[in-house]
């Protein structure tokens, strides 16, 4: 079955075709980073703007670089949240025009679920039960994955995203959007000892995350270094991101083999946006062969927002007959047993 998979909920612009829900035949992701660079974060009513003259070049290219004709596409998936509800129904609104044009079946997709299940476009997917954390811009949960569409939800953040945080720490020391690639490449040189940020642990069995605080601990940290004339030192802002960075990157890892070791599973998959992180991969990859445990990582493209996480989970279910009708909505939020 071959799948056009379109992905628009947030600032990147996402199609892709996929080969029964595993084999990519193309992956293309138009990003928006320079258009809300300037403003530090993302702008909804500009995303939804630019995902619609995005979204017939971006698919169109899919298909080209696929080297297939819309005759020969067998479906179409799409993401309907959680997300920006603008930016969302740019993707929705068109994969159903084309699905009611065309006659193709329809699926909607929730971004949760692809993250998810992005790991399956690797080598050697892992087999059910797993532990999954999905850990990007808009979200930090723990689920015990069952299989396609039976999830369990463990824990998840009671205020900020983990990449959320990540954007905000960025934000705050002028460095720039998006916030985690570029920590991630200034605290290789400093210090993650220098200043002892805290790690919200929530009670000792809770699988809760919490970032506000420790986002907060910055503010004050750098409210009470006033920022000389010619701007922070430089090695003072590699310490600071570097401490930051150590303490979400601790507090991830606690808590997913914390998790893994309460449900009883050998197996973690971790994906989102922050996923893509080095320090964090590191971290997860040591922890594990400590405790015998297996963790999965899709490589950084399939961890950040794309169509082929998609096109996987859309196979999924149209394979069992389960498809979406034109009455197909977007929600900003979405639980991912929602369906
Ligand atoms: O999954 P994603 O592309 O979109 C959402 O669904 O949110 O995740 C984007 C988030 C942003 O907050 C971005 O700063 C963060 O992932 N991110 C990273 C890295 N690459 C992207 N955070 C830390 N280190 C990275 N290398
Ligand atoms: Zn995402």
């Amino acid at each position: 079955m071959r799948l056009l998979a379109i992905e628009t909920s947030c600032d990147d612009t996402g199609a892709a075709v996929v080969l029964d829900g595993r084999k990519i035949l193309s992956n293309v992701v138009s990003s928006q980073v320079s258009v809300h660079q300037k403003y530090g974060g993302v702008v909804p009513e500009l995303a939804s703007r630019k995902h619609i003259e995005a979204i017939i070049p971006i698919v169109t290219e899919a298909l080209r670089k696929a080297g297939v004709t819309l005759q020969e596409i067998d479906g179409i998936a799409v993401t309907q949240g959680p997300g920006l509800v603008g930016s969302l129904l740019v993707g929705l609104s068109f994969a159903k025009s084309l699905a009611f044009a065309t006659g193709l079946d329809l699926i909607g997709v929730n971004h949760i679920e692809a993250h998810l299940s992005a790991i399956f476009l690797e080598e050697d997917p892992p087999k059910f039960p797993f532990i999954g954390l999905v850990v990007s811009g808009g979200h930090t949960s723990l689920f015990r994955v069952e299989g396609f569409g039976e999830y369990k939800m463990l824990g998840q953040t009671r205020d900020d995203a983990a990449g959320e945080a990540f954007d905000k720490v960025a934000k705050l020391l002028k460095l720039g959007y998006p916030g985690g690639p570029i920590i991630d490449e200034l605290a290789k040189t400093g210090d993650p000892k220098a200043i002892r940020f805290p790690r919200a642990s929530l009670g000792k069995n809770s699988m809760d995350f919490s970032f506000s605080g420790l986002k907060t601990a910055v503010v004050n940290f750098v409210k009470a270094h006033p920022e000389p004339p010619g701007g922070f030192p430089e090695e003072m802002i590699r310490n600071i991101v570097s401490s930051f960075q150590e303490a979400v990157v601790d507090v991830l890892v606690k808590k997913t083999f914390q998790a893994a070791q309460h449900q009883g599973l050998k197996k973690v998959v971790i994906s989102g946006g922050v996923a893509a992180n080095r320090l964090l991969r590191q971290r997860m990859e040591e922890e594990a062969s400590e405790q015998k445990i297996r963790v999965r990582i899709p490589s950084p493209a399939f961890c950040t927002d794309n169509a082929a996480m998609v096109g996987v989970v859309g196979y999924e279910y149209l394979k069992r007959g389960v498809r979406s009708d034109f009455s197909l909505n977007a929600f900003s939020n979405l639980p991912l047993n929602g369906k």
